[in-house]
């Protein structure tokens, strides 16, 4: 039976920091996956995630089983840092095996709502949305998006696209930081994808893995509390994973807003019956962390004042390489760098510029050109500067 197998296409991101490793050229620059790295290279663990473990282990007496939804102090504690002020008596909520998993169950309870559904998802997007409706049999049609002549988002054009969606679709956004461009929308724009979205019964999932990572933990929320404001329905797929740097810790959360208490308990029900028929209960020493961390007042000001470091860091970043980019290249195009918000920029190089930068400079980037600016360091930045030249982009 197993030799009947065929062959998977390997993930390009994950492919990607394998062929790094393997990379024996000193001075090499990982620019791939969506992983913070601080000045030294390291992805360090938080210091409230330390406290919080700390505390775990003196104080939990057993490791029986939670809930298949996860535990309600998890999801009170998210539902309130993404959507402040949840109205709970429409929230239905699930502790997921990470954001990844948020995505593919939100999918799942789509589906199961209504089978012919089309997801509408940005053009570009994370390559594993892609995958993850492929394997699904999920039909999909892409929205344009990405402007690749001003390295901004093509707003009317994916307003025309967006406007197709047909009620009870699934319109896929990215909340904030968007993955790969890193070009978002202003709040302006958010309340006209709104008001399309009000007018067609469209559902909106919003993936939110970057929270915090843009401008702020409550600016970075503000569409998805926008929206959840103004229409009836609202899947979101929230990660820990960035914002906590416990990414192997997989936690992340589905909520589901629904328009009246009986569509929430429906949905509730849906949702624990989701994680059954897929791995029963979710992990939940990260949940726990999270969990920890947001209810002290003490370790949530420390978590948050440490995830703002990590933010401007990434911000001074970005202004370092867009004004050392100004320089060599004697004009202005890259100032888009210094604009996008979030891991990641989208450099709009060809796949062949992409790769020269990985044979001339053992500069590695997603072949999209997508660059993480948390691999940078300001010793590296001028490096990036001079190869981005060098290479014609
Ligand atoms: C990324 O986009 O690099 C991250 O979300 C990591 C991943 O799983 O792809």
């Amino acid at each position: 039976m197993l030799t009947d197998l065929k062959p998977q296409a390997p993930d390009k991101i994950l492919m990607l920091v394998e062929e790094y490793k393997a990379d024996t050229r000193q001075g090499k620059i990982d620019l791939g996956v969506g992983v913070y790295r601080n000045p030294e290279g390291v992805t360090p663990i938080m210091r409230a995630v330390k406290t919080a473990e700390q505390r775990i282990w003196e104080a939990q007496s057993t490791k029986a089983y939670t809930g298949l939804a996860g535990e309600p102090e998890f999801r009170n504690a998210m539902a309130q840092m993404v959507l402040g002020d949840a109205p709970s008596d429409r929230l239905a909520s699930l502790a997921t095996v990470g954001g990844t998993g948020a995505v593919r169950q939100a999918l799942e309870l789509a589906r199961l709502a209504n089978p012919g559904l089309t997801v509408h998802v940005s053009d570009p997007t994370w390559p594993n949305h892609l995958s993850i409706m492929k394997f699904m049999g999920l039909p999909f049609v892409e929205y344009r998006y990405f402007d690749n002549d001003t390295r901004g988002v093509d707003f009317e054009a994916m307003k025309e696209d967006i406007t197709k969606a047909g009620k009870g679709d699934i319109v896929l956004l990215h909340g904030c930081c968007h993955n790969p461009t890193g070009a978002n929308l202003s709040l302006e724009q958010w309340e006209e994808i709104a008001a399309i979205l009000e007018k067609s019964g469209a559902v909106p999932l919003i993936d939110l893995a970057y929270q915090g990572f843009g401008d702020g933990l409550d600016t970075d929320a503000a569409a998805t509390r926008l929206l959840a404001t103004r229409l009836p329905e609202v899947l979101i797929a929230a990660s820990c994973s960035k914002n906590f740097g416990i990414y192997r810790e997989r936690t992340g959360i589905l909520m589901a807003l629904a328009e009246n208490s009986a569509a929430r308990d429906l949905s509730q029900g849906s949702l624990a019956f989701l994680n059954r028929q897929t791995y029963s209960f979710p992990p939940d020493h990260g949940a726990r962390i999270v969990s920890t961390i947001l209810t002290d007042e003490g370790l949530r000001t420390d978590w948050a004042s440490e995830l703002e470091d990590v933010r401007n860091g990434m911000l001074v970043l970005r202004e370092q390489l867009a004004s050392e980019l100004r320089d060599l290249s004697g004009s202005d195009r890259f100032d888009f760098i210094a604009q996008h918000r979030g891991m990641f920029s989208r450099l709009g190089a060809t796949p062949e510029q992409v790769k020269k930068l990985k044979t001339d400079a053992a500069i590695y980037m997603v072949g999209d050109s997508r660059l993480n600016i948390a691999g940078l360091n300001r010793d590296t930045v001028p490096v990036l500067a001079r190869a981005i030249v060098d290479a014609g982009i």
